[in-house]
């Protein structure tokens, strides 16, 4: 059974597929049509809801892209949709704020942006203007534009939080951690239609991988749910890491930065960008708010898309994953990983348990960039990340990997080689962009053509070097292609 609570019930399931997503049992098994689906692929945030969890200090608002989110990931927590958020005949302060500041657009987005703004109303550290942006990063409006929205955000975060939520949080924390208490008797969701199971520990994950060859290990489920939405699959086996604590484990030792299975985005970004603040924008821009909450580090390197972000970055920074199977646990580098197209040296019955990051060299000039058409949520057309351990101006090590410019994202070989021994602030990098078109030759796809790729990336180069001189600062400007020219606009 799947436990949870939604509008001051507690709800008990067991009788829905395993990969049915938060948004159809709402819409179609609740009736509940406040929930809207724009895109069923995490880009429009139009059916944003809120998930409370119980954390060490007190509920958790994380906003979710219901569309993506599986059913079971529900297990022990708080549902809130837009229809729960009138406190009998009054608008809660983010819907009156709405109103009164006309950030009420249309109806298929509005809840969404409401979701997204209670949420943050509910976790608002700053409540500044950077904030509010971030919070709306994930929802997108193609009609009118944010400024309503966000003068809507900026009103209801001007007061302290008090809303019927605030008034229950004890209540409601004591009613999940019951939940949660009754957890250990109901460790396999046996649905009628498959399976959803939430074991609690790593070595019961791999005993259910061999009972279950056929089975899918799921965490936030960001990228494998697309195949049910996108690709109409059926995901009859569902192995959830999310309720294993081992697999929570975020630890820095002198030699790496160690993230477990279940690490999503958003809670590793601290430590990660403690050691390394140059993936800031890299970070931000990886995916919406709503994503970074709920999907994995593990997750986007089992994915093996050759577009996802982190990849390039353990690529670039000598990253391994460990795996773990009921034969034991394995360590690989990530330059092992990537065999082909979406092909990984990833063994059946395997699931990666955790992720590596090495810790800084102090002689790192680092930097990261992420070429998409849009600035927010958006996928990559490339992306790049250069680690060059330097000798004052010279380069003694090169390593530099791509998303988006072959069948897995890759290391440049050649162009590292060609990197070697410049000395980045008054050598030409002719060598070095000839390079990449020999480890190179991208395809042309509805994100970009082969041509910009290549071209783009040479322009990065030079980005590169430029940041290094110190001439320009580290905003992403827009590149576009005229007539095989690049132009760059700030
Ligand atoms: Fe677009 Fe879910 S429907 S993000
Ligand atoms: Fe829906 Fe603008 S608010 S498209």
């Amino acid at each position: 059974m799947i436990r949870f609570l939604h509008q001051q019930r507690e709800i008990a399931l067991g009788q829905l597929p395993a990969n049915t997503s938060i948004l159809d049992y709402l819409r179609e098994h609740r009736g509940l049509t406040g929930t809207k689906e724009g895109c069923a692929s995490g880009d429009c945030g139009a059916c944003t809801v809120v998930v409370a969890k119980a954390g060490d200090d007190g509920l958790e608002y994380v906003p979710v892209n219901a569309c993506i989110a599986p059913l079971g990931s529900l297990h022990g927590t708080q549902l809130i949709t837009v229809e729960d958020l009138k406190d009998g005949d009054r608008y809660h302060p983010v819907q009156q704020a709405m109103i009164e500041n006309h950030g009420s657009q249309c109806g298929f987005c509005t809840p969404g942006f409401i979701m997204s703004l209670f949420a943050l109303y509910h976790s608002t550290e700053t409540g500044d203007r950077e904030e509010i942006l971030e919070a709306l990063g994930g929802n997108l409006c193609r009609c009118t534009g944010y400024r309503p929205i966000i003068d809507a955000a900026e009103q209801a975060l001007a007061g302290a939080s008090d809303d019927q939520f605030s008034r229950r949080a004890q209540a409601t924390l004591d009613q999940l951690r019951a939940l949660l208490d009754t957890e250990s008797e109901i460790e396999a969701l046996e649905l009628p239609h498959g399976h959803y199971y939430r074991p609690k520990d790593a070595n019961h994950v791999a005993r259910l991988l061999t009972e279950h060859p056929e089975a899918r290990v799921i965490a936030g489920g960001t990228d494998l749910f697309l195949e049910s939405t996108q690709a109409l699959r059926e995901l009859p086996v569902l192995i959830d890491v999310i309720a294993v604590p081992e697999l929570h484990g975020i630890t820095v030792d002198p030699r790496h930065i160690r993230m477990g299975a279940a690490v999503t985005h958003r809670a590793s970004e601290d430590v990660v960008l403690a050691d390394y603040p140059e993936l800031h924008e890299l970070i931000q821009r990886f995916g919406s708010l709503q994503i970074r909450s709920q999907g994995t580090i593990a997750g986007n390197i089992a994915n093996a898309s050759p577009i996802g972000d982190w990849p390039p970055v353990l690529l670039a920074l000598g990253g391994s994953i460990e795996l773990l199977s009921e034969a034991g646990r394995r360590s690989i580098a990530l330059d092992d990983f990537f065999l082909d197209y979406r092909k990984t040296a990833q063994q059946a019955g395997e699931f990666i348990a955790e992720v590596l990051l090495p810790r800084r060299n102090p002689k790192l000039f680092l930097r990261a960039y992420k070429i998409s058409k849009r600035f927010e949520d958006d996928i990559s057309s490339v992306c790049a990340v250069f680690a060059l351990e330097m000798k004052g101006d010279q380069i003694i090590g090169a390593r530099a990997a791509f998303g988006g410019m072959a069948a897995t994202p890759k290391r440049a070989f050649t162009l590292e080689k060609a990197l070697e021994g410049i000395n980045l602030r008054v050598d030409h990098l002719d060598t070095a962009v000839a390079a990449i078109t020999e480890d190179f030759q991208p395809i042309s796809d509805a994100r970009a053509s082969a041509e910009y790729r290549l071209a783009v990336t040479t322009r990065l180069l030079s980005r590169l070097q430029e940041e290094f001189r110190g001439d320009t600062d580290t905003r992403v400007h827009a590149v576009e292609m005229h007539s095989g020219e690049l132009a760059i606009h700030d």
